[in-house]
């Protein structure tokens, strides 16, 4: 919560990296201070509106600002890219999440597929800080919605790039030059889509390699209390805001968290559309 009783979190940088991809930087400065690789926030943009979990990409301590990247898919990610620099956001809540395992694991392949390259992308940074040898894959369906190519760049040993069409990198799925990449590889860490991560764990099962995913399940409360993020891990019930968002990608029961997400779906694909119409009739 915001200490200062201020109206609200203040955004000190708004701009878009991809279409509907934004980056904000929110000053916040207990989050920026604590916050570690792979935690998370949750932020509400008003006072009714739904809770939405958004990964810490980066922070600065010294400034006291938190940087958040953020695809608009649904009604209030897309409220959220709608607002600029000087605008504020009453309720940014964190950090949150257990922070990401970082150790001295040799060479680390960090596979991000869409905005999951801003999710993974604290984690690559931490894990080259910790000694590893990091090469990154990243893929998107197409060249606008590859991002963080540049940011990767400035210190991962290697970035791949691959582009369902073939329009920029490789044209492919991220799952191709991990195949390649198998016999030199000594941990990856995997976010994405969930058929993308189930993919890649099928994929280093079979070669042992210890792979780690960040599950994304639908988030209310964030404190472990409401039941809304639980996934299923090795056979036994776990919370994602507590217990994760990170997990051994081999013991994801993959199946249920897929059924789990689409629960919500008509719900949101109306809130969307009322959300839509209220933009367009405000444009007329
Ligand atoms: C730990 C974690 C970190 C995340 N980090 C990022 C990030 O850095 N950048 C980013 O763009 N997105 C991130 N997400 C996903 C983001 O939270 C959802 O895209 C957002 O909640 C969608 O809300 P909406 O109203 O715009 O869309 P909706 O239309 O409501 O939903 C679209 C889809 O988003 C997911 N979703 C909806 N509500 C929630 C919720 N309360 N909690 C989790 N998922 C939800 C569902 O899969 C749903 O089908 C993260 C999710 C989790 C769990
Ligand atoms: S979000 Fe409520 S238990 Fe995790």
């Amino acid at each position: 919560m915001n200490a200062s009783n201020s109206p609200g979190f203040l955004i000190t940088a708004a701009r878009f990296l991809a279409p509907d991809v934004k980056l904000f930087q929110i000053h916040a400065p207990r989050v920026a201070r604590k916050r570690q690789a792979g935690q998370f926030v949750i932020v509400r943009i008003h006072a009714l509106g739904e809770r939405i979990p958004l990964t810490i990409a980066d922070s600065d301590p010294v400034a006291g600002t938190i940087t958040i990247i953020v695809q608009g898919i649904g009604k209030t990610t897309k409220q959220l890219n709608a607002l600029n620099a000087g605008d504020s956001i009453p309720n940014v809540v964190g950090p949150l999440g257990k922070p990401s395992e970082i150790e001295k694991f040799g060479t680390c392949v960090v596979i991000g597929g869409g905005v999951g390259t801003a999710i993974a992308y604290p984690t690559a940074k931490a894990l080259k800080a910790a000694g590893n040898r990091v090469i990154a894959i990243i893929g998107g369906r197409n060249r606008q919605l590859v991002i963080l190519e540049e940011e990767l760049r400035a210190f991962a040993d290697e970035v791949i790039i691959t582009t369902d069409d073939g329009s920029y990198g490789e044209k492919g799925l991220v799952i191709d030059p991990l195949q390649r990449l198998l016999g030199q590889i000594d941990y990856v860490l995997a976010i994405g889509p969930i058929p993308m991560m189930r993919a890649v764990a099928n994929v280093t099962r079979e070669h042992k390699i210890k792979t780690v995913v960040s599950l994304n399940p639908i988030m209310v409360d964030g404190t472990g209390m409401c039941g809304g993020c639980r996934v299923s891990v090795a056979g036994k019930n776990q919370f994602a805001c507590v217990d994760g968002p990170e997990f051994d990608a081999h013991q994801v029961d993959f199946e249920t968290l897929t059924k789990r997400n689409a629960m919500y779906r008509d719900m949101e694909r109306q809130s969307l559309a009322r959300h839509q119409c209220q933009l367009e009739g405000m444009a007329h």
